[in-house]
Order: C-alpha cells, then structure tokens, then sequence
C-alpha cells in the first residue's frame, strides 16, 4: 500500500469525466487499498480516484464514526434520489473551504465492487451525501460547483491568493 498525493483545486484533472473500470484485476484491487490509505490519512470520509490522478470511475467511502466500514464503489450510479438535506460540506480537494450544499436525503445506488460483483443499495442522509459528492467527482463536478457564483467567485479568489502565497514562500526558501 502506498499512499498517494491528493489534488487540488484548480488541477484541471478534477474537472475531467471518469472512465468506466473494465478489469477487476489486482491491479485494481492495489489502486483501491492505496485510495483507502490516503483517504484514512488525509483524514477524509470519501475519495474518488480523479482526486489522485487516476481518470477512473472508482470511489472509496467510510462514513461511519469508527473508520471501519470501508466501501469501494466502482462505475458507480445513482439511480434515483428523493428528499432534500442541506448541510456542511468539504472537500480535500477543495483545501480551506466548507459550506453549506442542497443533496438528496436518500438515494438509490447501483455500482460494482472490487471483484466485479454488482451490487444495489439504499443510502440516506450524511451517508447518502458521501456518496453523491464523490461521485460527483467522478463528472468532473466539485461541491463548489452547487453553490452560488458570487461564493465560487470568491473562493477562486481566495485559493489563487493561497497558491500564490505558498509558492512565494517557496521561492524564499529556495533563495536562502
Ligand atoms: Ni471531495
């Protein structure tokens, strides 16, 4: 297992449309340990596979208070959502920002698992977020995408800053 570097806004690779996965092999059994890794470590509740680099159609989820409920979710789709809840959202790809996002309260979900078996279920409230912000992910969208565009605008302004801050304190220490 290895852990690997997490994206983030504006890597264009975000915005890019995940392939579907056609090989349950190891090495795709590899990719999933190594997604659960980093997002046990960031520490996150989800992790799509764009958010490493990879442009595939994988997720992982644990959205339980324990951190033992891991779910690799592959191809997956949501077929149906009902309800509405609004609450507190955040990304690791999207560093510094949280903020309140409109999501189904309960949504109806077909995927694969890591053997290739396809399996369906029911997911509701915090857990059925999870799932519709990750694979979210997969189309290239991010939770900043649903609000507003005054809040976007200013969140744009405010990472450019950061990024610009950041690599003037590289630069500083390159020069010393
Ligand atoms: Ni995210």
């Amino acid at each position: 297992m290895a852990l690997r570097e997490i994206l983030t806004y504006p890597n264009p690779i975000l915005r890019q449309n995940a392939e579907p996965v056609t090989d349950f092999d190891e090495s795709l059994r590899k990719l999933v340990n190594d997604m659960a890794e980093t997002m046990y470590d960031a520490p996150g509740v989800g992790l799509a596979a764009n958010q490493i680099g990879v442009v595939q159609q994988i997720v992982v989820i644990d959205a339980s208070e324990e951190k033992n409920d891991l779910m690799a979710l592959i191809n997956p789709e949501i077929l149906s959502g009902e309800g509405s809840q609004v609450d507190e959202e955040g990304c690791l790809s999207v560093v510094g920002l949280s903020a309140k996002v409109k999501r189904f309260n309960k949504i109806k979900v077909k995927a694969f698992d890591v053997e290739g078996k396809e399996i369906e279920f029911e997911a509701e409230e915090w857990f059925a977020r999870v799932v519709q912000h990750e694979v979210d992910h997969l189309k290239g969208t991010l939770f900043i995408d649903h609000l507003s565009s005054l809040k976007r605008s200013l969140y744009k302004k405010k990472r450019k800053k950061q990024l610009k801050e950041e690599q003037a304190a590289k630069n500083d220490k390159q020069d010393k």
